[in-house]
């Protein structure tokens, strides 16, 4: 889309649907919409990057429209190796933003500009152990910082506490302009202390949809973040 048309990167709980039950995508997907998320996460993993294999665009495709009717964000986290070498698949299935990860490959001004390019808002991902000066030579080329809050590749781990002053570290690094996502062990507990830290973000998989009630599950934790 062009950059006018671009939906902008929007603040609050973005569901992850790598908990979701796979065979009622479309019903558990339309839950979370209709209790108000600004966003889906997309969670592609390659078997290389991480360890699982996961999804492709396919599956970006199959849940874009329903998320662009209720107005929202689709937010692909590509962990998967030379990220460049996916971004027009998966902005041709959809996609409103991708992100990379800076772990993933050596060219990310590259990668970051062919997201961009696409027509797509660009994501820069850390891992837990990279440190945060590992964007500074990339300011101004992405609108969206991913601080990994477990090591990728699974959903349900624990979040690690030392993402909370990495959060801190990070937006004194990159500032108020780009969106700042936290992804992984975010719960009603730690939520909150991350957007204390400057998180805008929030992703969440197992406390979302592996509750009974994936709506209510929501409508909680955003509750938890509202400012
Ligand atoms: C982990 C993924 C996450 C995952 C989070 O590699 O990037 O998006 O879905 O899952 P939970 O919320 O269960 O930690
Ligand atoms: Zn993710």
């Amino acid at each position: 889309a062009p950059a006018d048309l671009m939906r902008p990167v929007p603040a609050g709980v973005a569901p992850s649907i790598l908990a979701a039950n796979f065979a009622q995508l479309g019903e558990q997907v339309g839950s979370v919409l209709a209790a108000g998320a600004p966003a889906i996460h997309v969670d592609v993993m390659d078997g290389h990057f991480v360890p699982a294999l996961s999804m492709g665009p396919q599956v970006v495709e199959a849940l874009a429209g329903q998320a662009h009717d209720a107005g929202a964000y689709v937010d692909v986290h590509l962990m998967v190796e030379r990220p460049e070498r996916h971004v027009a698949a998966f902005a041709k299935a959809g996609a409103d933003g991708i992100t990379i990860h800076v772990e993933a490959t050596p060219h990310t001004n590259y990668a970051l500009a062919a997201v961009r390019d696409a027509g797509c808002r660009a994501g820069l991902a850390l891992c837990p152990g990279t440190p945060v000066q590992a964007v500074s030579e990339l300011l101004g080329e992405f609108d969206l910082v991913l601080c990994m809050t477990v090591n990728p590749g699974w959903g349900g781990q624990r979040f690690l506490e030392g993402s909370l002053g990495k959060l801190e570290r990070l937006h004194m690094l990159v500032g108020d302009g780009p969106a700042l996502e936290v992804d992984g062990g975010i719960d009603a507990r730690t939520a909150g202390a991350c957007a204390a830290a400057g998180a805008t973000i929030f992703v969440a998989g197992s406390s979302i949809f592996g509750h009974g009630d994936p709506a209510a599950a929501y409508r909680d934790l955003a509750g938890t973040v509202r400012s």
